[in-house]
């Protein structure tokens, strides 16, 4: 079915009490935004457009960004959301016989409840999302005939009598209407009401009028309609949100100690047999195979983490743009740090305050403790002892350290890049290695130790 899509987004958000319009406000790492573009992206509209007003130009850059097919459409001034689809109506497609209504600040709307609206309208009638509530105070009330079974209108509350203020059906925000009628209704919209805005609501008493059919469909789940109106109903829904994606991988199988400790913002692919415990955030595109175990409190953004591998608490991976790798059956942590680039082979132990940044340790390498490896590229099996660094920055380039298979770095040395250690051999601890070494053998660089007999201790003068 052809359609257009109109998205609601140039209001104020006053009760969020920010500087930042409320559509960009994140929810489960994206902007409320974002998550409407992104549900409306699944019924393959014709055409998307979004209503910007209020802090315009940052809404714009933010759609330009994420969504670049998608066009704006300013209102200014804000006089209500009948003027705001009237802005939208010349942009419309008018070869798309539906045009879908939703709302910047209702992020969860579920694909198949918009696509059910827009099948409802059908180019022909006017369908209406309804929700009913236990407290309908400040939604628009659904007003039916007397038996219940024709919509009549949209009363707003603001104008509403005490008898329809009892009505607990009300209007969500969002409506699929022919486009070529709904055109013509927004055009000839009054603001002769309590607040002295053109009512986009008025357009059901339009249709009732013109004899076009209004059908009311209900949304299965009070969360898929539920706007965000302020930094409360935000976590809210926010809460609502990771607590279902929590329930989807407790599905799948994945052990989660507590779902109610459990964020993902972003995608989470988890193989068999994964557990992970209290307190740990995924964000971006994460994966997750067989049988790998997440300690408690870790933080993990765009990494790929194979088979058996186990991360241990407190451990902090972030691949940024360029990714982590972690190999099978690796050991990782407590309190590592994998940052963009580190890439680690089968069984690589990375122990604590250990930080690898864009560098590439192969099958069973470890480096246990206080260790940084920046730029380097690690050989098998090598053991790099604690304390020991690579300077891998002159202030102003950065160079590679490359460490041969089975090499052994003692403990508290530097390495100073570039440099490459020749396989199998072994750096004696407290060495600062400047130059290459030779396979196979010991290098010592430092001051060579010496006792002095003679030697006697400073003594404090007597105090007069
Ligand atoms: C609206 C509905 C009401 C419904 C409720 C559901 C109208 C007249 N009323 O009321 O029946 O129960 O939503 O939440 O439509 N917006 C603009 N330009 C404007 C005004 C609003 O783009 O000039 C956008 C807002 O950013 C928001 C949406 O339209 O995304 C709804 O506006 P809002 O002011 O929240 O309408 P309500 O009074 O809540
Ligand atoms: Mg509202």
């Amino acid at each position: 079915m052809a359609l257009n899509v109109v998205i609601m987004a140039a209001g104020k958000g006053t009760r969020m009490r920010s500087a930042r319009p409320k559509v960009l406000h994140t929810l489960a790492g994206q902007s409320l935004l974002q998550h409407v573009l992104q549900r409306a992206a699944a019924l393959q509209p014709q055409r998307t457009l979004v209503i910007t007003g209020h802090e315009a130009e940052q809404v714009e850059r933010h759609v330009s960004a994420t969504a670049p097919e998608v066009r704006c459409v300013r209102q200014q001034p804000q006089l209500g959301t009948g003027h705001a689809v009237l802005q939208a109506s010349p942009a419309l497609d008018a070869s798309a016989g539906t045009t879908l209504i939703l709302n910047g600040d209702v992020p969860l709307i579920e694909p198949a409840t918009a696509q059910a609206l827009a099948t409802a309208c059908g180019g022909e009638r006017l369908a209406l999302l309804t929700v009913t509530l236990d407290d309908p105070t400040g939604y628009g009330r659904i007003v039916r005939s007397a038996d219940g079974t024709q919509v009549q209108a949209i009363v707003e509350h603001k104008d509403a009598s005490e008898a329809q203020r009892a009505i607990r059906e009300v209007y969500t925000g969002m409506m699929a209407a022919p486009t070529a009628a709904l055109q013509r209704w927004v055009a000839a919209l009054k603001n002769d009401n309590a607040q002295q805005e053109y009512y986009l609501t008025d357009i059901v008493a339009m249709a009732v009028a013109e004899g076009v059919p209004v059908v009311a469909a209900s949304a299965a789940d009070e969360t898929e309609v539920l706007g965000v109106n302020s930094p409360a109903q935000l976590a809210d829904l926010e809460r609502r949100l990771q607590r279902r994606q929590a329930q989807a991988l407790l599905e799948a199988g994945v052990r989660l100690a507590d779902p109610a400790r459990f964020d993902q913002r972003g995608t989470l692919a988890c193989g068999q047999d994964v557990e992970i415990d209290v307190n740990c955030l995924f964000e971006g595109t994460v994966s997750l195979g067989d049988g790998v175990r997440v300690g408690a409190n870790c933080v993990i953004r765009n990494a790929t983490i194979a088979a058996g591998a186990v991360i241990h608490p407190f451990t902090h991976i972030d691949g940024d743009k360029d990714g982590v790798t972690v190999g099978e059956g690796a050991l990782i942590g407590p309190f590592a740090r994998l940052r963009p680039g580190a890439v680690l082979g089968r069984e690589v132990h990375i122990g604590n305050f250990v930080e690898v940044k864009n560098s590439t340790l192969a099958n069973g390498a470890k480096a246990n403790h206080l260790a940084y490896l920046g730029d380097a590229t690690v050989g098998e099996r090598v053991n790099y002892g604690a304390g020991s660094i690579t300077a891998n920055y002159d202030g102003a380039n950065k160079h590679r350290t490359v460490i041969g298979a089975d090499v052994h770095v003692g403990s508290n040395c530097v390495l100073i890049a570039p440099v490459t250690l020749g396989e199998g051999g072994t750096i004696g601890g407290g060495s600062t290695i400047s130059k290459d070494t030779p396979p196979g053998q010991l290098t010592v660089a430092r001051a060579r130790q010496v006792s002095l007999g003679g030697w006697t201790r400073p003594k404090k003068a007597p105090k007069p």
